[in-house]
């Protein structure tokens, strides 16, 4: 297996940025517990970068787990920007909602229970784009989502580099296979210009023309 980062660097980094935000704290806690995979404190606070600089007004999030992500965009959001959460789980949806509102951010959010591409499909202009559901289903909401873009819009998605897999020529499993095709399909595409930042499991980076 390909280490992305160096774990020295990777801790390194990490002792930058210590969360004193109790909401981040608790969710990371929770994250531990759960088994559910966050973005974690790096990657969040490259999310929460990009949206201070892009100042949308509607963020879209694929795959909200129950809301550590959303909520570091929900931080970074001006007061008339939203953040749309998507994921199967009512739970998780319900817990995203407690904390924002405990935060006074829920003003800033939707929450919607169900398939992400589903609810995804109802919004236009669509000003920021986050991809974190299951891999295998990448290249699905790229497509699905291409035409609900805004212009220059971004389009960030997690795990590009899936564990170093993506390099290794012997994984053919299907996740493996359509990240590879989704990093393939956002760098050759004549409307975005793309990167993938090599931070925890790779984040792609994309600005749609
Ligand atoms: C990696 S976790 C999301 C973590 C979250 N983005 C964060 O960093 O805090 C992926 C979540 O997406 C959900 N999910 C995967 N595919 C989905 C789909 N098609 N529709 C709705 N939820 C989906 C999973 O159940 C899981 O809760």
């Amino acid at each position: 297996m390909i280490t992305i980062t160096d774990p020295r660097i990777e801790s390194y980094l990490l002792g930058m940025a210590p969360d004193e935000d109790p909401h981040l704290v608790a969710m990371e806690e929770k994250a531990l517990e759960t088994g559910l995979p966050i973005v974690g404190p790096l990657v969040g606070r490259l999310l929460y970068l990009l949206t201070r600089l892009k100042q949308p007004a509607l963020i879209v999030e694929l795959g909200s787990g129950f809301g550590y992500s959303g909520y570091w965009f929900a931080r970074a959001l001006s007061l008339r920007g939203k953040v749309v959460m998507t994921d199967y789980s009512e739970d998780n949806m319900a817990y995203a909602r407690q904390v924002l509102s405990e935060s006074g951010l829920v003003e800033r959010a939707e929450f919607r229970v169900g398939d992400a591409l589903q609810a995804g499909r109802e919004y236009e202009n669509i000003d920021l784009l986050f991809i974190d559901i299951d891999k295998y289903q990448y290249v699905d909401a790229i497509e699905a989502m291409l035409p609900r873009l805004a212009k220059n819009a971004l389009v960030v998605a997690d795990n590009a580099l899936w564990h170093g897999r993506v390099a290794e020529e012997g994984e053919t499993d299907r996740e493996t296979e359509t990240v590879r095709r989704f990093n393939e399909y956002m760098f050759s595409h004549e409307e975005f210009f793309t990167t993938i930042v090599p931070l925890r499991d790779g984040v792609l980076v994309a600005y749609k023309f």
